[in-house]
């Protein structure tokens, strides 16, 4: 296939670009360094150095012999876009491209605002690319299990059976999103759908959760291919946060009762998930959406693995329980189904205590480059800190 990947210097998007080059697929990637650079912004830079993306792409040709085609670019400008996509002509898209952070989103006026024009401007100029140069494209989209917030119902794969008076309707299940990111991509799934309706595209939405692990079949080999891992309170999920946290000596920051529950899933079932996707493409004017984690555990119980793991290395964990930052209701039903991807073949990779131990021994080795002020949280869901400048 030939597949384009946008955002493809980011965590997700540099693994998925070696994945799919190594299995023989031609891959051109396009990044902007979006992510790199409001991490310098924001004090919340990564664990360890990872090399530009023309570097990587050339460690990874060395190693592995295959070869991954770079553009630095900027996605959210159309004619930069439009003329990737009429060069490359696509037969897969893969749209990570876009600023992941909830806290950053919520820090004030002019993050949000790059946040909201970042995101839907990427996904917006897309869909224009794709109809005028690549209509036939199947566009694999990243959405998040942040988008549905955690109602007090059962949360269905993408589409509810409404029944009202006697008559019903399919509509795409209700989503409230908890900060203005995942707010963007709940605007991203209509914008997308609308498109679908009315022009025809091909669309898979994958609603993911948060994601963790640094090593694939590809990074072995070479340390300089791992994706970048950020602990942070920013850019870093709780796992990361969490291990780092252990191997600190810090307290694990649980925000508030800790009941908040979510769905998990190792980075190389991230890779299965768009590959089975991308592999199995949906028919013109179709929206598949499709829950994507593996396990759903609260922060409470990820806290007591990542104790029982950091146990095993020697190492003594206590929990605090902080303030909550954000808006979030800390108890709450959660039963999210998520069928569809192990209908295509996904097999699990769990989080087993092996998986904590090996990435709390990753972790140790940069031990020296911890700056305990990352993890703390800096912004607050309260109040926006800074207005428009
Ligand atoms: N990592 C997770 O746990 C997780 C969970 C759910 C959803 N997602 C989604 O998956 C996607 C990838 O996430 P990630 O963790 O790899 O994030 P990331 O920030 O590491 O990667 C995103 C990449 O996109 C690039 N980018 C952003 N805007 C761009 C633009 N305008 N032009 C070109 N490049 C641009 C960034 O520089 C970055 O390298 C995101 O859409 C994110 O919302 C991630």
């Amino acid at each position: 296939m030939r597949i384009l990947i946008l955002g493809g210097d980011g965590y997700l998007g540099w693994p998925t670009a070696m994945h799919f080059s190594a299995r023989g697929h031609e891959v051109v990637v396009v990044d902007n360094y979006l992510r790199r650079n409001i991490a310098r912004e924001t004090s919340s830079e990564a664990l360890f150095e990872t090399p530009n993306l023309p570097d990587r792409a050339s460690i990874f040709a060395t190693v592995h012999g295959k070869h991954i085609e770079v553009i630095i670019g900027d996605c959210a400008d159309y004619r930069t876009l439009e003329s990737i996509v009429r060069s490359h002509r696509p037969e897969v898209l893969v749209h990570y491209a876009e600023q992941p952070s909830a806290p950053y989103s919520m820090m004030g006026f002019n993050e949000a605002q790059r946040t909201l024009q970042n995101n839907l401007g990427v996904t917006f100029n897309v869909v224009w690319a794709l109809l005028q140069h690549a209509p036939q494209c199947h566009l694999v989209k990243l959405g998040t299990m942040g988008e549905y917030g955690t109602p007090n119902i059962d949360i269905e794969e993408g589409w509810i059976d409404v029944h009202h008076q006697g008559r019903s309707q399919r509509f795409l299940y209700p989503r409230q999103a908890g900060s203005l990111y995942h707010t963007t991509k709940v605007l991203d799934t209509d914008l997308l759908w609308f498109y679908v309706r009315a022009y025809g595209l091909r669309v898979t939405d994958l609603m993911q959760g948060p994601v963790y692990g640094l090593d694939t079949a590809e990074t072995v080999g070479d340390q300089r291919l791992m994706p970048n891992f950020h602990y942070d309170d920013i850019f870093g999920t709780v796992v990361n946060r969490f291990l780092v946290q252990a191997v600190a000596g810090i307290p694990l920051t649980v925000y508030g009762r800790g009941g908040q529950t979510r769905g998990y899933l190792n980075l190389n079932d991230t890779l299965q998930c768009v590959e089975l996707a991308a592999k199995s493409p949906v028919g013109a004017g179709e929206l598949r959406v499709l829950n994507q984690f593996t396990e759903l555990f609260s922060v409470n119980q990820l806290s007591e693995r990542v104790k029982a793991a950091a146990a095993r290395c020697g190492i003594d964990v206590r929990v605090e329980h902080l303030d909550n930052p954000r808006k979030e209701l800390e108890e709450h039903y959660y039963n999210a189904k998520h069928h569809g991807l192990l209908q295509l073949g996904l097999e699990p990779h769990f989080m087993t205590e092996q998986v904590l131990v090996e990435m709390l021994e990753r972790v140790a080795r940069h031990k020296s480059a911890i700056d305990p002020r990352k993890v703390q949280p800096r912004v607050s869901w309260n109040v926006p800190n800074r207005g428009g400048q």
